[in-house]
């Protein structure tokens, strides 16, 4: 909450931390949207300067992103951009931390991790949720100098729980052993295959990105381009009324999320994936 940018995750604008926003790398809602990949990447560096300049004192803390945003709606920056960013942020002395919570563990298919699409070293990587797979698992890596910088105490009641620290080390070995990554990997390949042609098929459909098991699709209007909450929330419901549970986000809420597990079976890609199909084509003949 104290350092998102999405409105529907903070109901307030006040936080501890005093934080300046840098473009997202949306490539379908941008106002940059219509360059070419380099001078996509070339304007939003610029941004950063701009934004190191006129809204901080120099003396900046960190720049914290993820690779592919989560309830932003997935959207993916171009490759290499986020990389393009820590040049900067090198030159300013800013340490770069990468959100990991829904990227990481092999989820995005082609790395085991989003920042590896980057050309970016993170100076700290946060993670959470998929390692515990239920369990309530989180945590952060750094190196032994940053971390120990840190020295108020720090403990609290169920931190470091050896219970949901065993899951955590079985699911580790489950995902390693049966290269879940791989299996990510090849799932997210025929759903694409599936979902991509609907933005040329149906109006509804403005844009199908993602990477590996993260596959969003973001819905507008007659237009486009106008944000389309209303059929992101009735394919949502299509879908659950026929057995697939998927979710919704985006700054406009107009984004379908599907981020199935990792170990998803080839039948159970095919049924979701036809499931969900079928929803967007009856919400978009409606
Ligand atoms: C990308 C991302 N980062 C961080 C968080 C928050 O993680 P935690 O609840 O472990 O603080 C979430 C959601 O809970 C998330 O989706």
């Amino acid at each position: 909450m104290g350092v998102t940018g999405n409105r529907g995750w903070s109901s307030s604008s006040l936080s501890p931390f005093a934080v300046s926003y840098v473009h997202n790398g949306d490539t379908f809602r941008s106002p940059f949207r219509d360059r070419d990949e380099k001078g996509f990447v070339d304007a939003i560096v610029e941004d950063l300067r701009h934004v190191i300049a006129t809204t901080t004192a120099g003396d900046v803390a960190c720049m914290i992103a993820e690779p592919i945003q989560g309830v932003g709606g997935f959207t993916v920056p171009p490759d290499g951009l986020l990389g393009a960013l820590q040049e900067v942020c090198r030159e300013f002395g800013i340490l770069w931390i990468t959100d990991e919570v829904q990227t990481g563990w092999g989820r995005t298919g082609e790395n085991f991790w989003g920042y590896q699409a980057h050309r970016l070293e993170p100076d700290i990587l946060t993670f959470a949720k998929g390692l515990g797979n239920g369990l309530a698992m989180a945590g952060v890596v750094a190196s032994a100098s940053l971390m120990d910088s840190v020295n108020a105490n720090s403990i609290s009641t169920f931190g470091g729980n050896p219970l949901v620290c065993a899951g955590a080390l079985a699911n580790f070995d489950y995902l390693l052993a049966n290269d879940l990554q791989a299996n990510s990997l090849h799932q997210g390949e025929a759903m694409f295959a599936a979902l991509r042609p609907l933005a040329e098929e149906l109006s509804i459909v403005g844009d199908v990105r993602g990477k590996g098991l993260m596959v969003g699709i973001e819905l507008v209007g007659a237009d486009g381009r106008e944000p389309n909450a209303a059929a992101a929330a009735a394919v949502l419901e299509q879908c659950r009324e026929n057995g697939l549970l998927i979710g919704k986000g985006g700054l406009y809420g107009n984004c379908l999320r599907v981020a199935p597990p990792l170990t998803l079976t080839d039948e159970e890609c095919a049924e979701g994936t036809s499931i969900l199909v079928d929803a967007l084509r009856a919400v978009a003949g409606r």
